[in-house]
């Protein structure tokens, strides 16, 4: 199992009655689910080593260099905006509440509030500033100044999946339980097609556990619901899936769609659960035509000191000529003997009532999808 990122796993947590009670005195910022999520995964160590927002050094530095201002990898901001009512009422130094849904959820230390430049932040970590990326979208429409400092969970935030909520101290205690030494993570945002199924069990063929850890939290329109993307890997694993070197468990936070950027974070908090290694197949967390196909595979090679192992693998797709699923690697023939496993005639064939066919996606999977009215985010 590898151990945490930094060398020790983050735990800022109390949820005594007394903290809250605390917490009802002070002054107080009212945050989104979003937040909330991310807070829980600072507390809980998804996030190892960071034990709050970010303060302006360490954000600026994880801009120009991908880097924590102690030189650790570090590729996406982790902060939280304050408006200008909050700027005057909030001072550095002082303690305040972070409430979600009118009940205390955190506490968080003002260190510091800082002004900073959206279109550098847009650039650094998407490459673009064209609104037209949904990950620069979000972040236009933020505040000026952020605020940094460390917090302290009170309450986890409610999850629609319990079932599958597992924190890194419990994932490294069931891959314990598993006996893997080595275990390949596996980010997602989509419900599984056969190429999602054969990037996965080719890099479980080299180490001892496969840990699927689907993204549940804001994605774009278009994107598949996170119900939708449970229940698709339910069927996934019933029939196809070894019960005794996968598991399923999921990761609450935000889609950047930051393409290079994000496969790197994505490791990284993949490497907090005790992943030793990372698959990173075609396009990771890419959107439209934001990044080159393997952009974020490149970016691992600036990262030796990384301390996950990238598996990189082409893009999967149906060779009808080799009669099985192949990549440009290994298969021999041309263009027209190939079925790419488009996402978008996917989508279009969903929509439709219809299922995809059995070379795309699993009857299994594809008919747990067809349960839902609209599978997808609207
Ligand atoms: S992502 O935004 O979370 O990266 P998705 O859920 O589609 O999107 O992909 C999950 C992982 O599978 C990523 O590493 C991606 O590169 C990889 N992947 C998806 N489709 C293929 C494919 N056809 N061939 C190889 N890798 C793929």
């Amino acid at each position: 199992m590898n151990s945490p990122h930094g060398g020790k796993l983050i735990e800022r947590v109390d949820f005594s009655e007394r903290k809250k009670e605390e917490a009802r005195e002070m002054p107080h910022k009212e945050i989104t689910l979003d937040d909330a999520r991310d807070i829980a995964n600072i507390a809980h160590g998804v996030f190892s080593p960071l034990e709050g927002y970010m303060t302006r050094e360490d954000f600026l530095n994880v801009l120009e260099e991908g880097r924590l201002s102690n030189d650790l990898p570090w590729t996406i901001p982790v902060v939280m905006d304050v408006d200008k009512q909050e700027i005057e009422e909030i001072l550095e130094g002082d303690e305040i509440a972070l409430f979600y849904e009118g009940k205390p959820l955190a506490i968080l230390e003002v260190e510091e509030i800082y002004p900073y430049d959206k279109k550098e932040y847009a650039q650094k970590v998407f490459g673009t500033t064209s609104i037209e990326h949904p990950g620069v979208a979000r972040i236009m429409e933020k505040n000026e100044h952020l605020v940094g400092g460390k917090i302290t969970l009170l309450e986890d935030p409610p999850t629609r999946f319990p079932k599958y909520r597992l924190w890194p101290k419990e994932t490294r205690v069931l891959f314990k339980e598993m006996g893997w030494k080595t275990i390949v993570g596996f980010q997602t945002r989509n419900a599984p097609h056969v190429g999602h199924e054969y990037v996965q069990k080719t890099a479980l063929t080299f180490v001892d556990g496969l840990f699927i850890n689907p993204l549940i939290g804001k994605k774009k329109k278009g994107d598949f619901k996170d119900e939708v993307i449970i229940k698709a890997y339910e069927a996934l694993f019933e029939h196809y899936y070894p019960k005794n070197s996968a598991t399923l468990a999921i990761l609450e936070t935000e889609m950047r769609y930051a393409g290079p950027r994000e496969a790197i974070f994505h490791a990284i908090m993949r490497k907090n659960f005790g992943c030793t290694h990372f698959i990173v197949g075609r396009d990771h967390a890419g959107v439209g035509n934001f990044y080159g196909p393997y952009d974020a595979q490149e970016i691992f090679y600036d990262y030796p000191d990384l301390g996950i192992t990238p598996f990189f693998f082409r893009s999967f797709f149906y060779c009808k000529k080799c009669g099985s699923v192949v990549n440009d690697k290994i298969c021999p023939h041309s263009d027209d003997e190939h079925i790419n496993f488009s996402g978008t005639k996917i989508r279009k064939m969903l929509i439709e009532g219809k299922r995809p066919p059995e070379l795309m996606m699993r009857l299994e999977v594809a008919d747990a999808i067809l349960e839902f009215e609209n599978p997808f985010v609207e």
